[in-house]
């Protein structure tokens, strides 16, 4: 190996150590559920929650079970990225915070996104496989998506 490219070696691994410095606050609530949470608002059966719970809560709540490599940049800056854009979009945390309207509407996005195969997406599934919705998953969560939004439109 020539000395330049030694030398280059040498620095982007100086690059990588400075910014492992760089570490986000985290999206962890302790395990204080919060009182807008999907579960307060529905009767939300076992089933269907440990299904969203292992594979939506990671990006779409206010609480983040974080992998081993989610402490080691730039991985974290990515996964932080998904957690904040993901939360932006839905957050079954504050679910009670959103208009009748809005958990409508956004019950029925999760049902579309879900049957289409686009949620959990796939460079998560990469690590996560236990978030990988089987189609006897996927069938119940709709099955609960259905009866709640003709329930609340009684
Ligand atoms: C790795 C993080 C991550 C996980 C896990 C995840 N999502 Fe998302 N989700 C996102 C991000 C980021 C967006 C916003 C950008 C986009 O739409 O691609 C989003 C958007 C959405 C939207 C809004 C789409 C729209 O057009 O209204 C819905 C609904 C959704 N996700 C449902 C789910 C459900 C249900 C699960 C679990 C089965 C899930 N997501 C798992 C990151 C995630």
């Amino acid at each position: 190996m020539s000395i330049l490219i030694k030398r280059i070696l040498f620095i982007f691994f100086l690059i990588f150590l400075i910014i492992q410095v760089i570490q986000p606050v985290r999206n962890i609530d302790y395990g204080q559920v919060s009182s807008s949470d999907l579960s307060k608002v529905y009767k939300v059966p076992k089933n269907v929650e440990s299904i969203l719970k292992t594979s939506c809560y990671d990006c779409h709540s206010n609480s983040t079970e974080y992998p081993v490599y989610a402490y080691i940049q730039p991985l974290s800056f990515f996964l932080e990225n998904h957690i904040k854009e993901g939360k932006k979009e839905l957050n079954f945390s504050e679910w009670g915070l959103y208009s009748k309207r809005k958990q409508s509407n956004k019950l029925e996005a999760v049902e579309n996104q879900i049957k289409q195969g686009k949620m959990p997406f796939s460079s998560y599934l990469y690590l996560h496989h236990d978030a990988k919705l089987s189609d006897e998953k996927i069938k119940e969560v709709v099955n609960w998506i259905e009866s709640t939004r003709a329930e609340s439109k009684k």
